[in-house]
């Protein structure tokens, strides 16, 4: 990267530091800050990282004010209507969409991968049958790093690769796992002969005693929410896969710390959480509710938080959240839920906080999470398993964020500094 020119920042004693500044090829210019603490001794200072780029990058492109969101160029719209997840992940992976010969070459690695261990399930039996599937994905994702020592080296290129492959295809494998453990049903093995998505749904809801019969607009519908859900910037859960596989653990390790990041209610667990947030109201009394309820919101002795609304990068709408919406009313017409209480009531709730003051002037928008529960909870998938859906979409992200970082020659372990603001030194007092 050539510098653009040079900030000049100015100290308090009146000496001067030019800073360099870089342009993308989108977006904000950046300040390059690298050299700051050796050139005045000073760190910055911005808890939760609001004005700081921690890399760069030439995965994804988000536009907070314009509403728009590229995975490597091409806009979300265009890849959920004209592509499937599988070239959205051949896209993030290798930076372009693949061909005919790539598309088959990437879905047979794909699909051959597919199968676990067996020794996965005596894993899995270790859990509560009442365990949160998170906390299952959690511990499934970081087992895989005890089977596959063959491709455990960050450093070597075909290993990342072919570990990107088992993550890729064995993520919806292990989440039908914990989904089935919990409800004491057989685990399905994957099926070579269905695409990813339908192998996934089978997976999930297939059982013995009767044919599977794979539903194409859910299939469709899933694939849609996959692609949505692929990858995201720099949000917590992939600054926190760049973080832990900065020091070179093995790839499996930094997902599943991806995994564990995702699950917060204010990240990956908000559909989860949207969708209590609207049973919650249904049960408080509905559409009528609605007003007592965006009150507590907007009081500020109350931790009440809208779930599926707001971004720290969104200030205009989530372009996800307006594509999961039209999925919304494909799904629920397909099963003849276009009724459906929930779904109705999420409609009147964003009519009613995208009037109300607080979020216009907040710019608090709907973002991916608030339809993808009603989408997911439509499909049949338990609200628990919302997250580890999004964990499933989200792992070709981390993968592509972290290969791209490990592959930067300027890439070095992150360690981020502080302000102490502890005691002062002092010395123990023999009591
Ligand atoms: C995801 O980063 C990503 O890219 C994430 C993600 C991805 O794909 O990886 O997009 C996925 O995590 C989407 C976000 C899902 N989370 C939720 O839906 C949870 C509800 N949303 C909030 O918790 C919040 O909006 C965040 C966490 C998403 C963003 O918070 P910020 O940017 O730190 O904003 P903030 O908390 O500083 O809020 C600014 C103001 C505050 O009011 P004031 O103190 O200025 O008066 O807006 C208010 C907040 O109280 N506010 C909300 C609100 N979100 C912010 N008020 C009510 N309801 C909300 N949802």
């Amino acid at each position: 990267m050539n510098p653009k020119g040079n900030a000049k920042l100015t100290l308090a004693d009146g000496k001067t530091v030019d800073l360099p500044v870089y342009s993308g090829t989108h977006g904000p210019d950046v300040i390059d800050i690298r050299k700051l603490y050796a050139q005045t001794g000073m760190f910055t200072y911005d808890p939760g990282f609001m004005s700081t780029s921690s890399c760069n990058s030439t995965i994804t492109f988000i536009d907070g004010d314009k509403g728009e969101l590229l995975y490597r160029g091409y806009p979300i719209e265009q890849l959920a209507t004209k592509c499937d997840f599988m070239d959205t992940c051949h896209l993030l992976l290798y930076g372009d969409l693949p061909d005919a010969a790539q598309k088959k070459d990437f879905v047979g690695r794909v699909t051959n991968h597919t199968m676990v261990h067996e020794q996965m399930q005596f894993f899995l039996r270790g859990f509560r049958r009442d365990a949160h599937p998170m906390a299952v994905m959690t511990g499934l994702v970081g087992a895989l790093s005890a089977f596959y020592p063959d491709s455990i080296n960050l450093h070597d290129a075909r290993q990342r690769d072919i570990s990107a492959i088992r993550l890729i295809a064995k993520m919806p494998t292990l989440v039908a796992m914990a989904y089935k453990y919990t409800i004491g049903q057989p685990i399905n093995y994957p099926r070579n002969d269905l695409g990813y998505s339908a192998n996934f749904m089978r997976m999930m809801f297939a059982v013995p005693a009767a044919e599977y019969k794979v539903n194409e607009v859910l299939v469709r519908a899933l694939d849609r929410i996959f692609i949505l859900h692929a990858d995201h910037e720099q949000n917590a859960s992939t600054s926190t896969v760049r973080l832990c596989a900065s020091s070179g653990t093995n790839p499996f390790a930094a997902i599943a710390a991806g995994v564990a990041c995702l699950w917060g209610p204010a990240h990956g667990g908000a559909n989860e959480a949207a969708l209590g947030m609207l049973a919650d109201i249904q049960r408080d009394g509905g559409v009528a509710k609605i007003g007592e309820f965006i009150t507590r919101v907007k009081d500020k002795n109350s931790t009440v938080r809208l779930m599926g609304f707001g971004h720290r990068v969104y200030k205009n709408h989530d372009p996800r959240a307006t594509l999961m919406r039209e999925t919304c009313h494909e799904v629920l017409n397909e099963l003849g839920l276009h009724d459906d209480p929930t779904f109705k009531l999420a409609m009147a709730l964003e009519k009613i906080a995208l009037e109300d003051e607080y979020f216009v002037s907040r710019k608090l928008y709907p973002n991916v999470d608030f339809y993808s529960g009603i989408v997911q909870k439509a499909i049949g998938i338990p609200v628990p398993l919302f997250t580890a859906i999004f964990a499933l979409a989200r792992t070709v992200g981390w993968i592509a964020q972290l290969n791209e970082m490990i592959a930067d020659p300027e890439y070095k372990i992150g360690r981020p500094r502080q302000l102490y603001v502890g005691a002062a030194r002092r010395d123990i007092v023999k009591k």
